[in-house]
């Protein structure tokens, strides 16, 4: 279905006035790049001195939780095949390379008594050959693989966890500041929160809705501000380098646009899933959103909680030190939502008290919208420039660096909705940057394929294929590695690049599956063989 309603949604886009046709631009000193993740594409779980991470754990007790009860134990084997990774970003073009640090790989147990020499020299080999090819490494300091012995300690629910991220920053920074420029400190704070303690979605699992996420908020907070104070008293003039943190959110576009109760949703959504991280950082005052403080109060009083609201309250002495303690605002987009306000009693959908409840809004997708290979990722472009103008308006035109964005299918290297994904929701940043939005880079996600956590190795978002079967875990080039070449090459969107693929490509692709797969793959081939068609006709029309 999708390989139909892509072309139709570009020959709309066109209607509507869209340039499709038109190669487009960027600002000669914009900056491209290609991001992953350590758990993601490492492997090596246990290699040399490793600690254990809470995916390891969670993928090593319970495979049921995992769509197809794989685990990251080797992944894309990236602690081997670091070297072919740098030559892909290379070929890329592309003059970023995103990627972060396991912190069980670098510190086993979690604390400083025991740093992993092996872990150091890996990270800082990586560093090295980036450098070599001029490649500049931006490091994410956390990206979801906390020691498993801190998460017995409670993780991010207990405050103890601030001093002991702060070592384990101090650490990195003192290890590859002199070579690393971007730090992020933090990924994805909504997502460590809420899929982690307030829904079984993500490592730790806790299924404990409505409060341990909000005191993971707070000490996430705490914690990325102090290690921005630290590299900002310590490092930062000496290295010359900048530190921000990355939020993720999906724009939340107002189902009926002429509800005023839903455009209403859609700004308290925003607020929800954007601010409650933004807003102590990013705005003029400080601290949670007013929405989000008055609700949480409010229900907490109603739920029989008593005067403490569950969501924690900060200082003022805290407000001051977390505000103003990101040098750039990262930004991690794929999708959007259609939103209504809840009513006051549905619980239906929700337990009360929970993250959502607290939020009071219900999410669906826009039919119209075309899928991917994710259920919960639909193509929907005006949704990126939706959400950066709601950045650029909120948080005082800061400067944007969309740290991943990108989409899934479910494999071969014919890629041509993720080149179609990339041209449309590059337009739409373009379009906001001519609005006046201050977006300086783009990290794509992904590098290549790799460990899509709880869908196992079901979904793919990368450039390049990897071959799961093979023991070097080949890397081959999709269609949309081409493309993003050329865009990371020329600065430009153009619409008629759709290379076909060469005899290596169409060898890989049929050689490497497994004859499973073979079936699967022939059943889905005859669609994207006529979407590439089509795509290639309607190009023709536009020249
Ligand atoms: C919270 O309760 C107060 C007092 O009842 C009310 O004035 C306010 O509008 C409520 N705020 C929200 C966001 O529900
Ligand atoms: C919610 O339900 C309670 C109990 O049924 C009722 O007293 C109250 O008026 C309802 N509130 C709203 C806003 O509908």
């Amino acid at each position: 279905m999708l390989k139909f309603i892509l072309p139709a949604f570009v020959l709309i886009a066109s209607c509507l006035g869209s340039p499709v046709s038109q190669n487009r631009r960027f600002p000669n000193d914009f900056r491209w790049g290609v991001a992953s993740s350590s758990y993601q594409i490492e492997g090596g779980w246990n290699a040399d001195d490793k600690g254990e991470s809470i995916w390891d754990f969670l993928t090593h007790n319970h495979p049921e939780k995992i769509v197809d009860r794989s685990n990251g134990d080797i992944s894309s084997d990236s602690y081997h095949q670091w070297k072919r990774d740098v030559q892909m970003v290379k070929e890329l073009h592309a003059g970023t390379y995103r990627f972060s640090l396991s912190w069980p790989r670098i510190m086993p147990g979690g604390y400083m008594n025991h740093v992993s020499t092996a872990g150091i020299k890996y990270y800082s080999n990586l560093i090295d050959e980036l450098l070599r090819y001029n490649i500049t490494p931006m490091v994410t300091i956390y990206h979801w693989d906390m020691p498993q012995r801190l998460q017995e300690l409670g993780g991010w629910t207990n405050p103890e966890i601030i001093p002991v991220f702060k070592d384990f920053a101090r650490l990195v920074i003192e290890m590859f500041g002199d070579r690393v420029k971007t730090w992020i400190t933090i990924n994805e704070p909504w997502h460590v929160c809420e899929h982690g303690y307030g829904v079984d979605y993500m490592a730790p699992s806790y299924n404990y809705p409505g409060i341990p996420a909000y005191l993971c908020g707070h000490n996430i907070l705490k914690a990325h501000a102090e290690v921005v104070h630290m590299y900002r008293e310590l490092f930062q003039q000496r290295q010359g380098g900048r530190i921000g943190i990355t939020i993720d959110s999906s724009w939340a576009e107002p189902k009926d646009a002429n509800s005023a109760e839903d455009r209403e949703a859609s700004e308290r959504a925003l607020q929800f899933y954007v601010g409650w991280f933004a807003h102590p950082i990013f705005s003029k005052h400080g601290n949670y959103p007013k929405v989000m403080i008055e609700r949480i109060r409010n229900l907490s009083k109603e739920q029989g909680f008593g005067v403490r609201s569950r969501l924690p309250e900060f200082t003022q002495e805290e407000i001051r030190r977390i505000r103003g303690t990101s040098d750039f605002f990262g930004l991690n987009t794929y999708t959007s939502n259609l939103v209504t306000s809840n009513g006051h009693n549905n619980t239906g959908n929700f337990p009360v008290p929970s993250f959502n409840h607290d939020m009071g809004v219900v999410e669906s997708k826009d039919p119209e919208w075309p899928g991917s290979g994710s259920e919960w990722l639909k193509v929907f472009p005006k949704g990126m420039y939706n959400l950066l103008m709601w950045i650029h308006r909120e948080y005082n035109a800061p400067e944007i660096i969309i740290t991943e964005n990108g989409v899934s299918d479910r494999g071969g290297l014919d890629d041509y909705a993720r080149v179609d994904y990339y041209n449309l929701y590059l337009s739409a940043v373009l379009d906001a940057i001519e609005d006046g939005a201050n977006v300086r880079g783009y990290t794509a996600w992904s590098l290549m394929d790799s460990y899509e956590w709880k869908v196992g190795y079901t979904e793919k978002f990368g450039l390049y294929h990897v071959d799961f079967n093979s023991p070097e875990r080949t890397r081959t080039p999709k269609v949309s590695a081409r493309v993003f070449a050329q865009i990371c090459k020329t600065n430009t969107i153009d619409w008629s690049y759709r290379p076909t693929l060469d005899e290596e490509q169409q060898l890989v692709a049929m050689a490497q599956l497994p004859e499973e797969d073979q079936v699967a793959r022939t059943s889905g081939a005859s669609g994207i063989m006529s979407w590439s068609l089509t795509g290639l006709l309607i190009v023709a029309l536009f020249r």
